[in-house]
């Protein structure tokens, strides 16, 4: 029996963020952790995912489940129409317009190693990148808008520029502008700092970008749950993003662009599903988005991922946004007041994690004592070990916030932060 696959997204709001309501759609936030209720602060890692996804990767997964786009069968048919409805869903998330194609990907370090590696992968009579040309990456990224630009400027031989932040982790239009040459070929770029929570003018860089001729990539990771910039308003050529991040499963996530950008890249996984003719000696490419999907896609994780998209509309973006926003400024001004903590990105309003040191206390002997209180944090590098290192910073404590998140968990949280440097000093 077909199920329905709905293409377009929810209806108006129902569920206000951070109420018991909204919690109660999350099983993993009802546990008990060290004799303490979960209190969930890692969600720039990953973020729950509600009982409305885990109905739509069940549905599919009992009652569709097939390959797609090769069978004649009934669930063959069903399968590939929840896939291309889970697409159609995703398209209007992001705000994409006609000119835009989404593809489907593992999550956004393998849609930014497509695009990096894709530029390049042509050869140098077709790449987009050759000798000489400059790639500029901002110095805020996750090692996973750094890295593949690494590989593509070694393979191709371009030039790697960094858009510097200033000593408070901030990006300047000023030093882009310096930074643009005619040799410019890509601004890549993250639309929320996962390491410190600064939120950079990516709106204005991207535009400086792309009136320089550049190819333009953004990062919406850490945006993408509560912040997804609409891409038919921006001068972004390609955004990347992954679904664990935005309530939705692992192993799913998205490129999506420009169709003129999209069709640059060099597929990278070649086989089954994207190709139109095969012979012997050689291979047509199909169009897009197949072109770039090669083998079985991960259709269960597409259609929970567009569960997650309806789910977060039903929130309801905005109200998502100021709550998530409000946690950061109250976990800022608690942690701010302990003395020897010192906050990263304090300045930063648009943001839904909070970044600190203390002066006395490794990070990961305050992680461990806020898990002994059943409050979930990272610490580390936050795979931005670049950023923390032009910061003069080593590892820090990251408390990262979503649409369940409550004022009664960041009061919990200052707390226990204040009692860990207690302990530790
Ligand atoms: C800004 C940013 N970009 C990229 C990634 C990589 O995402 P994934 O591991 O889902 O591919 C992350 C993950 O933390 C991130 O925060």
């Amino acid at each position: 029996m077909r199920l329905e696959s709905p293409t377009t997204l929810a209806p108006p709001p129902t569920l206000a963020p951070g109420s018991a309501t909204l919690r109660a759609q999350f099983p993993l936030l009802q546990q008990v952790i060290h004799g303490a209720p979960l209190a969930y602060l890692d969600n720039a890692a990953t973020t729950a995912m509600p009982l409305e996804v885990m109905d739509a990767l069940q549905a599919f997964e009992t009652r569709h489940r097939a390959n797609i786009h090769r069978g004649v069968h009934s669930l063959s048919q069903y399968a590939t129409d929840d896939y291309e409805a889970a697409r159609a869903t995703l398209h209007q998330f992001v705000g994409a317009s006609a000119e835009h194609e989404l593809v489907f990907t593992s999550g956004t370090t393998e849609s930014l190693n497509l695009v990096a590696q894709g530029l390049w992968a042509g050869g140098p009579d077709q790449a987009w990148l050759r000798a000489g040309d400059e790639i500029i990456v901002s110095g805020l990224e996750h090692h996973a808008n750094l890295l593949p630009w690494q590989q593509a400027a070694r393979q191709s031989g371009a030039v790697l520029r960094i858009l510097r932040p200033d000593a408070q982790g901030r990006l300047h239009v000023a030093d882009l502008q310096a930074l643009l040459s005619p040799r410019t070929r890509v601004l890549a770029l993250t639309a929320s700092a996962n390491a410190t929570g600064e939120r950079p003018p990516f709106e204005e860089l991207l535009r400086m970008a792309a009136q320089a001729g550049a190819l333009t990539v953004l990062d919406a990771a850490q945006a993408a749950a509560y912040a997804m910039p609409a891409l038919a308003h921006i001068d972004c050529d390609l955004l990347a993003f992954s679904g664990h991040k935005m309530h939705g499963p692992m192993g799913i996530g998205v490129l999506v662009g420009r169709r003129s950008a999209l069709e640059r890249l060099e597929p990278l996984r070649l086989g089954g599903d994207m190709v139109a003719q095969v012979r012997w000696d050689g291979a047509d490419y199909a169009e897009l988005p197949a072109r770039l999907e090669g083998g079985t896609p991960n259709v269960a994780g597409a259609v929970g991922l567009a569960a997650a998209a309806r789910f977060i509309e039903q929130v309801g973006r905005d109200a998502i946004a100021a709550h998530v926003h409000a946690l950061r400024a109250q976990a800022v001004q608690g942690l701010a007041r302990i003395p020897g903590v010192r906050v990263l990105a304090a300045h930063a309003t648009q943001s839904a994690l909070v970044s600190f040191v203390a002066e006395q206390g490794h990070p990961h002997d305050i992680g461990t004592l806020l898990d002994a209180r059943g409050i979930a944090v990272r610490t580390g590098h936050h795979c931005a070990q670049p950023l923390m290192d032009h910061l003069g910073l080593g590892p820090s404590t990251r408390a990262s916030f979503a649409a369940y998140n409550t004022s009664d968990e960041v009061e919990r949280l200052v707390a226990a932060v204040a009692h860990a440097v207690e302990v530790l000093r």
